[in-house]
């Protein structure tokens, strides 16, 4: 059941919902989650269930701002707080040493939790309204609430960037707010902040650089031992959609395209930056800023999925920094298949 976001009735309606244990689905900023109260475990282990998502592979904490931080993490360096100034509300999540009891099936049992505060006005209009009602005694007390949300697909599938993507997947088994298409697109940067420098653990739409500035501390990548926790295996199946994705460079995409015999058309679709493909077929442009590529690249893969096509032929991207999030999607949904070749 699809809800409009903008309704306060349907805040209140969401924020009973979690309270009494079920999950919601959450727009925010960067892609949708599927939310549950981060305190109650039962209520996590729903999540879980509902993804089939491995339950040692931790959820990353949605909270209303900074003043959560002490409720759920310590030992939080000068860097991470820069961050935060700088990035809070945002696409940011940043990795902490969890407090002993906080959020435990949450976080996968892992001694950290990983905290993030969306901008999403309805994200923060949902966490508001739980506050509220927290503070009025109606449940778990004093506690600072924080949602549980993961991405809203099944597991190692692509993330959803639109209400109806999470209807698709899920049907009525929860409550969607609808908060329309999510302006960033691609899944926040997270930055482990557990160490004397901020480590990179996933790339997003912030730039390394941005965040070195932000912070005044250059940024280590992750040495294998602090590689981002994630079940083993899983990797190469993240971010993929039904139709192999194939990443080709400018040539060897036209190449391809113009020996294709025109049997093989129908089975194909396209999305690269420039548009003259045989007209049999589909393609579609991939704009030349990062960001606005980042926003339209799950909904891509998705509708071309929708339409049956098998393979999904991609011009690779820039090496610049900018594209680096969506470098790392594309790279991953191809992956899959690279694996397997
Ligand atoms: O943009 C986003 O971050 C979206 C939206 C819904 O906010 N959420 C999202 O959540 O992508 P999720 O749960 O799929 O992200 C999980 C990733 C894990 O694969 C891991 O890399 C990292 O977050 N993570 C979570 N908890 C962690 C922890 N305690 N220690 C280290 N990494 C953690
Ligand atoms: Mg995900």
């Amino acid at each position: 059941m699809i809800l409009p976001g903008d309704s306060p009735q349907a805040i209140e309606q969401c924020a009973r919902h979690l309270r009494g244990g079920g999950l919601v689905g959450l727009p925010t900023e960067t892609v949708y989650g599927l939310a549950a109260n981060a305190h109650d475990d039962a209520a996590v282990a729903r999540i879980f269930a509902a993804k089939g998502r491995p339950a040692d592979h931790p959820l990353i904490i949605h909270v209303a701002g900074v003043q959560a931080l002490g409720h759920f993490a310590h030992g939080v360096p000068a860097y991470c707080t820069a961050l935060l100034q700088a990035f809070w509300p945002g696409p940011l999540t940043v990795v902490l040493r969890r407090n002993t009891g906080m959020a435990m099936a949450a976080s996968g049992g892992h001694g950290t939790i990983a905290l993030r505060c969306p901008a999403h006005p309805v994200a923060q209009a949902l966490l508001a309204k739980l506050a509220d009602a927290a503070a009025g005694g109606a449940c778990w007390g004093s506690q600072v609430w924080g949602l549980a949300a993961p991405s809203a697909n099944r597991f190692g599938k692509v993330s959803p960037t639109t209400a109806q993507h999470v209807a698709e997947e899920f049907g009525e088994a929860f409550p969607v707010l609808d908060g329309g298409p999510c302006a960033v697109g691609i899944e926040s940067t997270i930055v482990d902040c557990t160490h004397d420098r901020p480590v990179l653990l996933r790339p997003g739409v912030l730039t390394g650089q941005a965040l070195h500035e932000a912070c005044g501390v250059a940024l280590a990548a992750p040495t294998q031992a602090q590689q981002p926790v994630r079940a083993p295996g899983t990797l190469a199946s993240h971010y993929a959609p039904r139709a192999r994705v194939r990443l080709l460079e400018e040539q060897a995409l036209r190449d391809a395209l113009h020996t294709l015999p025109p049997t093989a058309a129908q089975r194909v679709a396209v999305w690269s930056r420039w548009e003259d493909a045989p007209t049999a077929i589909r393609q579609c442009t991939m704009p030349d800023v990062a960001a606005e590529a980042a926003r339209q690249l799950f909904a891509v893969l998705r509708n071309y999925d929708a339409e049956g096509v098998e393979e999904i032929w991609v011009q690779t991207v820039p090496d610049s920094p900018e594209w680096e999030g969506v470098r790392d999607r594309l790279q991953r949904a191809a992956a899959t298949w690279t694996h397997t070749d």
